[in-house]
């Protein structure tokens, strides 16, 4: 697949480093590509560019910026439909250093993106996992991905991609569910194998 991966940070840049190993095309994207040289090193199949250029290149996209910022490329974002593989959480930083809901509580930061994109397919995944739990991917017995989406297509772009980063995607409904697998939710820095992950989500 072509990937463009906004936010190549903690997040962003794991999963799209995963991705590029395991031979989807990637572009790693930031406000300034210059500085994602060592990321892209040794990569066969990654390059750095910027947000532009990444939405430009990939069908799908992964969402790995800060929520606040996301505003600042929405325009961006809007000009062609893509996949949007959204991993982000909607809070922001506080002065006192708490954590701050920046959207109302009964509306998920997935579902608020899909109203704001509404011909891009909205697929939520990894938001509940911190950025180390992506070490262990390919780990036996396999970490359980949990991810909503509405739609098969969004569905069968998750299977291949949770798949190829080294996890087992497990699907947990539609995008009205996305709350329980963002920050604080039901999952939130839950790690589960996949079979836990089952086991969790018949209760
Ligand atoms: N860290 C975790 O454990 C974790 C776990 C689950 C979900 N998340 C979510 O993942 C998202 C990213 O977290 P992170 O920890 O990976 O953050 P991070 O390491 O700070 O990376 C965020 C990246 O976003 C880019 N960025 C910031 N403002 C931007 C803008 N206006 N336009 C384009 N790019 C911009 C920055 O790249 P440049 O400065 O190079 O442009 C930066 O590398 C957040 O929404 C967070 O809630 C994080």
């Amino acid at each position: 697949m072509k990937i463009g991966v906004l936010g190549s940070g903690n997040m962003g840049g794991q999963i799209g480093r995963l991705w590029a190993e395991a031979g989807h095309e990637v572009v790693f994207s930031s406000r300034n590509p210059k500085k994602l040289s060592s990321l892209i090193e040794n990569l066969k199949n990654a390059k750095a560019g910027t947000v532009s250029e990444a939405i430009e290149f990939a069908d799908t996209i992964l969402l790995a910026i800060n929520y606040w910022t996301i505003e600042e490329i929405m325009d961006r974002l809007r000009i062609t439909p893509k996949v949007i593989i959204d991993l982000t959480n909607p809070y922001k930083w506080t002065e006192e250093g708490s954590l701050q809901r920046v959207i109302p509580e009964n509306i998920s930061g997935a579902e608020t993106l899909q109203n704001q994109l509404k011909k891009s397919t909205i697929i939520k995944a990894f938001s509940s996992h911190q950025a180390n739990t992506l070490k262990m991917h390919h780990s036996l017995p396999k970490i359980g991905v949990l991810y909503t989406c509405d739609g098969e297509s969004g569905k069968s772009v998750s299977e291949k991609l949770i798949e190829d980063a080294g996890f087992e995607p497990i699907y947990y409904g539609n995008l009205s569910r996305s709350k329980d697998i963002e920050l604080f939710g039901k999952f939130s820095n839950k790690i589960m194998t996949a079979e836990e992950a089952r086991n969790e989500i018949k209760k």
